[in-house]
């Protein structure tokens, strides 16, 4: 088994795959600077996988830091979660997505190379695909990133493809992760975003504890069964075991790859909220706005590479993800 460093190992999908890649029997380091994640998660961890958790707070941007914590551990592979995540968010401040997103990663690279640890997995996106030209999308779907955070995450999967081509040394795992939802069956662990969500299901979550008094469903009038946008929604245990598939092809198999990880099914934000409800056993209140600058109709994953080359099964549905995204938030708000 390896020895697994994850950056962003204290926010939503990090946690959920350190437990998975302990439930595989990897070693695992965290680091963080828990900008975006409560201190108490690695209490948490702790709990779910009955032993201590070893973390070094700290930021990717510093080169001393990382350099510390590489001489302290023999690593076999990286996954790299540690960065910022909020589409809107990133075209109002792209400057400070740049230096997380790509220069913390480029300083990670860095550190990693001068350790002599040369596997990396890296969290990417569906929003690199931009505009649909065919759905499903594959891997091969050309690359259009409308936002700065998404151009930032071609960057980064740019800059790998030079670092391979420049050292043969470099295997790497190119994650594009459609749409996390759902939390841990333990209801320890979950996304718990402090500010008014981004995302549809951590939105929903706060409509239903009562947090936020009703969801706006931005329009209702797409190309779609129920008018309403439809997006590939994937459980996060489902995406974390991704990753230890993903690490373990580095590990063992020597092999870079580059994939989608998604189920390939689409909903729609109105099945969404109706799935909700049956978690949450009660109505919750939405209406309809306007459509939002830049949505589209509706987008999945063909998920068939990530079958192929990972063994990479989506086995969580719907009502798993209400399920387990109620069980988490009602638990933490004592709803
Ligand atoms: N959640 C999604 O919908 C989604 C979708 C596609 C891709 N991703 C990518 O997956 C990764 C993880 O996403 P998440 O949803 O778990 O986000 P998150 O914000 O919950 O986790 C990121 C973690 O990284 C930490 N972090 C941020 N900047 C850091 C820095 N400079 N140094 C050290 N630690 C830092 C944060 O404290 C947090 O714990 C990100 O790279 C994100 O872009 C997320």
């Amino acid at each position: 088994m390896g020895k697994i460093l994850l950056t962003g190992g204290a926010g939503y999908i990090g946690s959920h795959t350190y437990v998975e890649l302990k439930a595989a029997g990897h070693e695992v380091v965290i680091i963080d600077n828990f900008s975006n994640a409560r201190k108490d998660v690695i209490d948490r961890l702790a709990q779910i996988t009955d032993s201590p958790v070893l973390v070094h707070e700290g930021d990717v941007l510093d080169k001393a830091f990382l350099a510390t914590v590489f001489a302290s551990h023999d690593f076999d592979a990286v996954i790299h979660f540690a960065a910022k995540k909020a589409v809107g968010e990133s075209v109002e401040k792209p400057l400070e997505y740049f230096e997380t997103n790509c220069t913390g990663f480029s300083t990670l690279l860095m550190a990693m190379k001068e350790a002599g640890v040369f596997r990396v997995v890296f969290s990417s996106t569906a929003t690199v695909y931009g505009e649909p030209l065919s759905l499903p999308y594959t891997e091969d779907h050309r690359i259009a990133p409308v936002s700065p955070y998404a151009q930032s995450k071609v960057t980064c999967e740019t800059l790998l493809k030079h670092l391979k081509e420049a050292d043969d040394r470099w295997t790497y795992g190119v994650l594009r992760y459609f749409n996390p939802a759902g939390a841990h069956d333990s209801a320890l662990i979950g996304e718990d975003p402090n500010d008014i969500p981004n995302n549809l299901m951590p939105y929903i979550a706060k409509v239903a504890t009562g947090e936020l008094p009703q969801l706006t469903v931005f329009g209702d009038d797409y190309n779609t069964p129920d008018g309403t946008g439809v997006r590939d929604y994937i459980h996060v245990v489902d995406l974390a075991q991704g990753h230890v598939q993903s690490v373990d092809k580095l590990i063992y198999d020597n092999s870079t790859h580059i994939l989608n990880l998604g189920t390939g099914t689409g909903y729609s934000v109105f099945d969404m909220l109706r799935a909700y409800e049956k978690a949450c056993q009660k109505p919750l209140a939405y209406t309809v706005g306007p459509r939002r600058a830049g949505d589209i109709d509706c987008f999945y994953a063909d998920p068939a590479s990530a079958r192929e080359i990972l063994g990479f099964e989506a086995r969580r549905g719907l009502d798993d993800m209400c399920r387990t995204s109620w069980n988490w938030v009602s638990r933490l708000r004592n709803v």
